[in-house]
């Protein structure tokens, strides 16, 4: 019997299946703005079945974008745009995410379809970047100096990050991801690659855990106890030190529960351009495993589980709490209703909204 069809409660919300879409960022806004294509694909993807759809990283300040085309809500204009997608996301029966995020040195980039690198200093769209440490990225693309932030910077990003929060929850979502992963600004406080502070934001695993704590502790004041409050958090860099990284990030999972954490989205921390990242299919749930064994938070994870079985099998393994299916859905909108028929799911195309539902039910062939 399938276990990845079965609901999944955290707090107050129930999902009507494990299946989520992680964040994927579209790159087609301007000035931070949700818009058609926004509305259009969110709306899509929700109708497809799933139970939990997270809204791409969307930036707390103009700053925290990683391209010109990401998506903001560091105003009231943005959040009311919002606002129609979470409307649509729940009318097709899917619980409404978002990912707040601040892009940190990898922010000022074009668009990946347009070179993924650093605009150039020229460019009139390309911004002054900051990080916890005056570190360029790198690897090619990435060779913007980030200015080292000073502690005001520090206090104005995690005020940033309350104000998204509050915009978020007024726009109607009902489960909010902090993104603390992918080397954007959370999580180069947390890796030493990028940060060599001296102060109490840098050092040892307290001092550069310090951000990551704070910046939670402060948002979790403003978002309501009765909605998944989640993080998604990269726990190694596959960069030859991994049992440590992890030892660190497993001490550090454990302080984020203690916070207040519900759930933890297991990722990759993607800090240096040295990895050698063992890609292939669902490589990540046995790390999620050790993440969700070691600390008791129900966890989630992303990376290669767009096959129906191999979804299923992180389940019932008790690997995984939801399964994240980013690339496959980009692919194919219904994904759900795929993976219903592939796991022999009676009616399986009652994951579909009625007016799809009732044919593709009543006629067989
Ligand atoms: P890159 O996209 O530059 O990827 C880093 C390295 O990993 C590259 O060598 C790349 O190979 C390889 N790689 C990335 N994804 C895959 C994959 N799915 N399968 C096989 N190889 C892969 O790094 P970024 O730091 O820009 O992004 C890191 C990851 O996060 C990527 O997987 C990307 O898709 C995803 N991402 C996250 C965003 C966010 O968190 N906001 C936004 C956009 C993407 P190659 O050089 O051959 O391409
Ligand atoms: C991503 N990813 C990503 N991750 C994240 O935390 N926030 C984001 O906004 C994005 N944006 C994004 C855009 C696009 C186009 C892709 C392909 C990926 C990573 C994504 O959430 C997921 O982890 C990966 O796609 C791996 O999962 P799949 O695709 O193998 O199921």
């Amino acid at each position: 019997m399938s276990k990845l069809f079965t609901p999944f409660t955290l707090k107050g919300v129930t999902l009507r299946n494990r299946i989520a879409v992680p964040p994927m960022c579209q790159y087609m806004a301007d000035d931070g703005m949700p818009n058609d294509w926004h509305l259009a694909h969110y709306t899509e993807i929700a109708k497809g079945g799933v139970g939990l759809l997270i809204v791409e990283a969307t930036a707390v300040s103009p700053d925290g974008r990683i391209t010109p085309g990401c998506l903001g809500i560091w105003n009231d204009e943005q959040a009311l745009e919002h606002a129609n997608i979470v409307k649509a996301i729940k009318k097709a029966g899917a619980v409404p995410g978002l990912q707040i995020a601040h892009a940190g040195r990898k922010a000022s980039a074009n668009r990946p379809w347009e070179g993924d690198d650093h605009m150039t200093e020229d460019d009139p769209r390309a911004w002054e970047t900051m990080a916890p440490s005056a570190i360029a990225f790198g690897g090619g693309i990435l060779p913007k100096t980030p200015r080292e932030m000073t502690l005001e910077d520090i206090e104005r990003v995690k005020a940033d990050f309350v104000s998204a929060a509050k915009r978020a929850l007024n726009a109607g979502y009902e489960w909010l991801e902090l993104h603390f992963a992918h080397g954007y600004l959370a999580q180069s406080f947390f890796s030493s690659h990028s940060n060599k502070r001296t102060d109490e934001y840098g050092g040892n695993l307290k001092g550069r855990s310090k951000f990551l704590l704070e910046t939670m502790a402060a948002v979790r004041k403003v978002w309501p106890a009765h909605l998944p409050f989640t993080m998604r958090f990269g726990v190694l860099e596959f960069d030859g030190r991994d049992e440590q990284t992890l030892r660190e990030s497993i001490e550090l999972t454990n302080q984020f529960r203690e916070g207040g954490l519900d759930m933890m989205s297991v990722s990759i921390g993607f800090s240096t351009p040295d990895a050698n990242i063992p890609w292939g299919p669902a490589f990540m749930e046995p790390i999620a495993k050790k993440i969700k064994d070691s600390t008791q938070l129900p966890v989630s994870s992303a990376w290669g589980f767009g096959k129906p079985d191999l979804a299923e099998q992180a389940v019932q393994n008790d690997a995984l709490d939801i399964v994240m299916i980013g690339r496959a859905h980009l692919e194919n909108p219904h994904w759900t209703y795929t993976a219903a028929k592939a796991l022999g799911i009676e009616k399986p195309a009652l994951v579909l909204p009625a007016p799809y539902a009732h044919w593709l039910e009543r006629y067989k062939i």
